[in-house]
């Protein structure tokens, strides 16, 4: 994973899932040191119909916080690291950060007689975690990789591209994805082997992606259910027990793999491991709540 887009990713999300926790935890109140965003008390337009109301969320708490958290570990970092790289790891916690500012959006309620909103009450409001972490995941397939030159300066590898900058929300990386396929121990990659996968599906949990062109297994399982219950006068509710079969299949181990398939599905190898992260982000949240 070592500096490779997955790694880029999940620096970007992490970086991200602070600020939205803090936020989130400023907004209702459980932290002294911020609190909703007071700059827009008593604005709006009144010629428009819309004040500010409510609690908007403000950022700029959970920002400061997530490079405090986040940022300052490599900042400290001296001597011979490569600095270049220091610079991609803060670069994309920011490209994390960016993405949390720039899906804000303001969100309105209705006042009036029977709802005919002659007023309105604007708040700014963070977007959900989902949203934000498919905003990262667009970035991630589109991710740039840069040079691992010593330089002052983050350079694209492609030098015919040079020329295009590098945006506050690219995500950057310096090495080539691992075969995600293929189990290896000393890079951490479990390989798709044994995974479950779906026959008829063409995305990413399709066996077809899932197994890299190695084929898969079909067992059937067996599943005893209670079903039909009726609640029996009185008091209890009988069961009858169902039996279903259903196929299962696996991918399969053998090391024969179809050369056409190889390295070319990481990023739906991947997409699993995203959201088994994003949900250990909202995990994350929790628990920063929690310390608060
Ligand atoms: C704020 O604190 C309360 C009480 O500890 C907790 O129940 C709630 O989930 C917290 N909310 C946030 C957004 O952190
Ligand atoms: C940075 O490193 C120096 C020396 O190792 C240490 O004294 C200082 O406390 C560190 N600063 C931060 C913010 O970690
Ligand atoms: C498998 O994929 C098909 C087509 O995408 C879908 O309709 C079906 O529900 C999936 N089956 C399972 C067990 O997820
Ligand atoms: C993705 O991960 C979840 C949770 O670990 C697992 O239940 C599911 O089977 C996985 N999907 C695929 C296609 O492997
Ligand atoms: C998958 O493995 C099983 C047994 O190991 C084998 O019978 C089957 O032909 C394999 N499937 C493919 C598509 O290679």
């Amino acid at each position: 994973m070592c500096r490779t887009k997955e790694a880029a990713f999940i620096s970007a999300v992490a970086a991200a899932g602070l600020v939205h926790a803090v936020t989130r935890s400023c907004s209702a109140g459980n932290v002294t040191e911020c609190s909703c965003d007071v700059t827009l008390r008593h604005g709006g337009s009144a010629s428009e119909g819309w004040h500010w109301g409510g609690c908007s969320d403000d950022i700029h708490y959970g920002m400061a916080f997530s490079r405090m958290f986040l940022d300052v570990p490599f900042k400290n970092m001296t001597g011979k690291s490569w600095s270049g790289l220091v610079a991609m790891n803060l670069h994309n916690n920011e490209a994390g950060r960016q993405a949390v500012a720039k899906l804000m959006s303001v969100d309105c309620r209705c006042h009036g007689v029977s709802g005919s909103c002659a007023v309105k009450t604007c708040w700014k409001t963070m977007s959900s975690f989902e949203k934000i972490g498919r905003f990262l995941k667009d970035k991630y397939e589109n991710s740039i990789q840069i040079s691992d030159r010593l330089k002052k300066k983050l350079l694209r590898k492609e030098k015919s591209q040079r020329k295009i900058p590098i945006g506050k929300e690219d995500l950057l990386y310096v090495n080539k994805s691992p075969n995600y396929c293929v189990e290896d121990q000393k890079l951490g990659i479990p390989g798709t082997q044994g995974r479950e996968c779906n026959r008829t599906s063409q995305g990413p949990e399709g066996c077809n992606l899932l197994c890299c062109g190695r084929g898969y297994n079909t067992h059937v399982v067996r599943h005893v259910e209670r079903c039909e219950c009726k609640f029996v006068w009185c008091c209890f509710v009988r069961c009858r027990r169902c039996e279903t079969m259903t196929d299962v299949h696996t991918c399969n181990n053998s090391e024969v793999s179809n050369q056409r398939h190889k390295g070319c599905f990481k990023k739906y190898l991947f997409a699993n491991n995203t959201f088994k992260f994003l949900r250990t982000s909202r995990l994350l949240s929790a628990t920063m709540h929690s310390a608060f």
